[in-house]
């Protein structure tokens, strides 16, 4: 049974519409509270960590949304910590107004809501010069890879994500199959549909190589339960400064094997 944790806000979660107002579990939503707190687990101990052994933490959430994640991150974890501090970016402005709203009600001090899109939050003063950890939840098409981006920029040392379908690398495959009719694999992704599904799974495959070669030990897990079964592929990147040596040659091997050699910048460089 989904719990609600020890000095967790019951006004934030019925702010959140996960309690009624009368304090009874929201059946609708317990359903997401099972799911963040399943993301919560893995990213616990990984804050735990930085909490011990870095002087600050800063937490970026990318493709915030209604800021759920970074609302209970804060509540269970951040809120009576010093130099700490969680940045949602979001492009929808109302979506960030009403963050702000909360968090002004809340009290929760230590928390930022910014109206950017990820790509242009990697040059904006508000932000700090280094970030521990980066956060990108379902970040829509290539936000994901802007977060990476953003989190090699910014030395994160923890990198979560769990990404949304991404449709640039289908494109080019849907593009340049033309070029591949002769290598057998392209049966892999002949059909439209097989495109689509293994254009994302391809993209994950080099995001993954990508941040290998950045030095990060990276792992790839199930979020079981999150509703989306092409969604719920979580990656776990934590900077172990191991640089794989051949990650950039693998990356190249598979752009070439696919004939997608134009994407060498989004995943070769940060
Ligand atoms: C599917 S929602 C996920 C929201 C939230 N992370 C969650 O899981 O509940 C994706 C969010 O990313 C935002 N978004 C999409 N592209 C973006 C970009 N390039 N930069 C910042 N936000 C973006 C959308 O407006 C939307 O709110």
């Amino acid at each position: 049974m989904t719990e609600i944790r020890e000095g967790q806000s019951v006004e934030l979660l019925k702010e959140l519409h996960i309690l009624t107002q009368d304090g009874k579990m929201n059946q609708d939503s317990r359903r997401k509270l099972k799911q963040v707190y399943h993301l919560y687990n893995f990213i616990e101990p990984l804050l735990k960590e930085l909490s011990e052994n870095s002087p600050t933490l800063n937490l970026v959430d990318h493709g915030a949304g209604k800021s759920y994640l970074g609302f209970i991150i804060y509540d269970l974890f951040f809120k009576n910590l010093h130099n700490a501090h969680v940045y949602g970016i979001e492009t929808r402005n109302e979506l960030i107004e009403k963050s702000q709203v909360l968090q002004k009600k809340l009290g929760f001090k230590n928390m930022s809501f910014i109206n950017s899109t990820v790509k242009e939050s990697q040059s904006l003063g508000e932000l700090p010069q280094t970030v521990e950890m980066v956060t990108a939840l379902h970040a829509c098409d290539t936000a994901t890879d802007d977060a990476i981006s953003f989190a090699l920029q910014k030395k994160a040392k923890h990198i979560v994500l769990i990404p949304c379908c991404q449709a640039e690398v289908a494109s080019y495959l849907r593009q340049n199959k033309k070029f591949s009719l002769a290598n057998p694999m392209v049966e892999l992704y002949r059909h439209g549909i097989h495109t689509r599904e293994f254009g994302s799974h391809l993209t994950n495959i080099l995001r993954c190589l990508q941040l290998e070669s950045f030095g990060y030990d990276v792992t790839v897990t199930e979020l079981v339960g999150f509703e989306h079964s092409m969604k719920n592929e979580l990656i776990i990147a934590t900077q172990k400064n191991k640089h794989s040596k051949n990650a950039k040659e693998r990356i190249s091997a598979l752009l070439s094997e696919f004939k997608i050699q134009e994407l060498q910048n989004r995943f070769y460089s940060s």
